[in-house]
């Protein structure tokens, strides 16, 4: 047996094991090139996340130079770095409307996942409710790899072979709105699924329920886009049952959506915000649990001669990922990139529901919000459940177009700093191949 010595993440080794992997060596704005030279106009953003695209030099240098004076120290007990305190300071600030007040650094999007779930528990610990201790995720949720933030996820087939996951975790319904199981598609929305996580509060009792978290939009789960007024009326019964809210921003964090976050898109206020991708638009690994004052003043309350909150990684707040973060809001807040990903979204959204007219053969439905979209295809009457994803974006990648599959839906999320006629190269070829079907 060939036995390769790197296995991939989310791969399927089999499937590579003549042809190898596509080994991307360079970027530039919404552009990947792989070492053949083959130029590729990506359209997901990598994994939802290359906010102000790649090759900026203005992040190499700034890692660069923090580099030269030092690339990492502890930040356990009393110790800290420059640029974590700094990006603190600007993350607050721009958070401060969503009702941030402190932010905890970890490693990736499940450390800051995992983080937000553990203050949770100790929360209600620490404010004489220890019986506060269940999670409420969502069907269809992604959340991270962590057993903790895989407990609250949603997508079974990520989960079935690492059980028995956390027990205390329940899952509400998503909202999702073009296979509703509460309505026949046809019909308005009665708001089912927020009927059904004020049901499952009530059956499990509030008194033993510690948050619910929920993504703005379940990305990885298909771009599932929900009712406008969702987020708020779940906000609003977590409230009613002293449950925390987690908003999970992974995905959404930092102008996905148009606005600098997805909850404030929906007009909500979380208790915590979980951020990684966009806080460093990829360039180096950086995670971020954002809490409200009310629960910080909880654990500093409660304090001893010992740390309130036993929990931090060797790399929390890492100085490079830092540097790179405050370098990449420079030019979020400088080029004025969510403003950008509202208006180019506008296009996107022209595009989709032309695509919806033109072919409504191969297209059942598309929708998107800024620059996080959807197209879900049946590109034959006969074809299987879950397979049009897949064939459409290898067709798309054949001209040179990224975009990653869920089931039948193909998942747009490109870089937000592309400009229309990029936009237009993009969508173009989604109308070649549909007029070729
Ligand atoms: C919403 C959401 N939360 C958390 C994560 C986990 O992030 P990471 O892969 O950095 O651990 C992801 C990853 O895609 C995500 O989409």
């Amino acid at each position: 047996m060939n036995v390769p010595t790197r296995w991939g993440p989310y791969t399927n080794m089999k499937a590579i094991e003549d042809k190898g992997p596509i080994v991307i060596e360079r970027g530039e704005g919404v552009y990947v090139w792989d070492e053949q030279g083959k130029r590729y106009l990506d359209a997901h953003g990598g994994l939802w996340l290359s906010n102000i695209g790649y090759g900026r030099k203005e992040i190499a240098q700034a890692i660069a130079k923090q580099a030269e004076k030092i690339s990492w120290f502890s930040s356990f007990g009393g110790f800290a770095n420059r640029p974590s305190l700094d990006l603190a300071d600007r993350v607050i600030d721009i958070l401060r409307p969503d009702g941030m007040g402190t932010i905890f650094f970890s490693n990736d999007g499940s450390g800051a996942v995992e983080t937000s779930l553990k203050i949770a528990r100790q929360y209600w610990k620490l404010v004489g409710q220890p019986s506060k201790t269940k999670l409420i995720g969502r069907q269809h949720a992604y959340h991270g790899v962590s057993l903790g933030a895989l407990s609250v996820a949603g997508i079974t087939p990520n989960r079935k072979m690492f059980e028995p996951l956390l027990k205390d975790v329940r899952h509400a319904p998503a909202p999702y709105q073009n296979h509703c199981s509460f309505h026949p598609q046809t019909q308005v929305c009665n708001y089912g699924c927020v009927n059904e996580l004020e049901r499952i509060i009530g059956f499990e009792d509030p008194s033993t329920i510690a948050a619910f978290i929920a993504e703005p939009i379940q990305a990885a789960g298909g771009v599932i886009i929900p009712p406008f007024d969702y987020l708020a009326k779940v906000r609003e019964i977590c409230r009613k049952n002293d449950i925390l809210f987690i908003a999970d921003e992974v995905v959404t964090g930092f102008g996905r959506l148009g606005k600098w976050t997805g909850s404030r898109y929906y007009g909500i206020q979380p208790d915590m915000m979980t951020f990684a991708k966009g806080i460093t638009s990829g360039y180096i690994p950086l995670g971020a649990t954002a809490i409200s004052p009310q629960i910080y003043e909880a654990f500093i309350k409660s304090s001893t001669d010992v740390p309130e909150f036993r929990h931090g990684n060797t790399y929390s707040g890492h100085p490079l990922a830092c540097a790179a973060a405050l370098a990449n809001f420079d030019i979020l807040e400088q080029e004025k990139v969510p403003e950008n990903a509202a208006e180019m979204g506008v296009h996107l959204s022209e595009h989709l529901q032309q695509l919806v007219k033109d072919f409504p053969d191969f297209v059942v439905n598309a929708g998107s919000v800024g620059l996080l979209g959807r197209i879900e295809l049946k590109l034959s009457p006969d074809m299987a459940p879950g397979k049009s994803g897949t064939i459409f974006s290898n067709k798309l990648l054949e001209k040179n177009i990224i975009v990653r599959p869920v089931g039948d839906v193909v998942t747009l999320s490109p870089p937000l700093v592309i400009n229309k006629g990029e936009l237009d190269e993009m969508m173009d070829p989604f109308r070649q191949i549909l007029a070729s079907l």
